[in-house]
């Protein structure tokens, strides 16, 4: 059974700004409410940094506890409503009051998939482009001896890429597409990626 939280809202004192309306604490709570699955909470946890990487490194730093809340929440129903996934989402985060514009930028993660909301933001795009990309580093990255990000190259990811059978679940028609979107190389984007969990790594070391 679902236990619904009430999630106090910040005053928005900058309209110019994305302002994320629940603190860290009250996304991650509602984060473990709906989600059990250890690979689920890391992954949560890993776009999360990766969106924290991005909006520090971009320039939107005053932003960045929108941007990593996106990230934190994006898969919110995926464990227990995989075939609503993003429905199910909006659903509950409404009913929270969350800012609309944090929902939409999750919703939008799953443009062209099971969402009609295109990315647009830049946020919205690196979410886009890094959610499976996550998927398929983190693939590469146990497939290595050290099992880390730490002594990760490039090609590896790169040669993992063009391997469709490895980690077939990670799109990579979505990744090439995020890329495009934030008119990026692909080459860029990766490698910006592993450096973001690379970061993530050394704050949180796996062992
Ligand atoms: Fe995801």
């Amino acid at each position: 059974m679902i236990v619904m939280m009430n999630l106090q809202i910040l005053p928005a004192d900058n309209t110019n700004r994305l302002e994320p309306s629940l603190t860290r604490e009250q996304a991650w709570k509602l984060l473990t409410q709906y989600n059990n699955e250890p690979f689920h909470l890391l992954h949560a946890e890993t776009v999360e940094s990766v969106m924290l990487y991005f909006a520090r490194t971009l320039g939107y730093e005053d932003e960045s506890l929108f941007w990593s809340l996106v990230g934190l929440l994006h898969d919110l129903d995926f464990e227990m409503f995989p075939e609503q996934h993003c429905v199910k989402t909006q659903e509950i985060l409404e009913q929270e009051n969350v800012n609309p514009e944090l929902i939409r930028a999750i919703v939008s993660h799953a443009y062209g998939m099971c969402s009609n909301t295109k990315p647009e933001h830049t946020m919205e795009k690196v979410l886009f482009a890094t959610d499976e990309l996550t998927g398929l580093i983190g693939a590469t990255v146990l497939m290595r001896p050290s099992k880390s990000t730490l002594d990760l190259k490039l090609s590896s990811v790169k040669k993992k890429f063009k391997d469709k059978k490895f980690a077939a679940g990670c799109s990579r028609d979505v990744i090439a597409s995020g890329a495009n979107m934030l008119g990026w190389e692909l080459d860029y984007l990766i490698a910006e990626t592993i450096k973001a969990m690379q970061e993530m790594e050394i704050a949180k070391p796996i062992n």
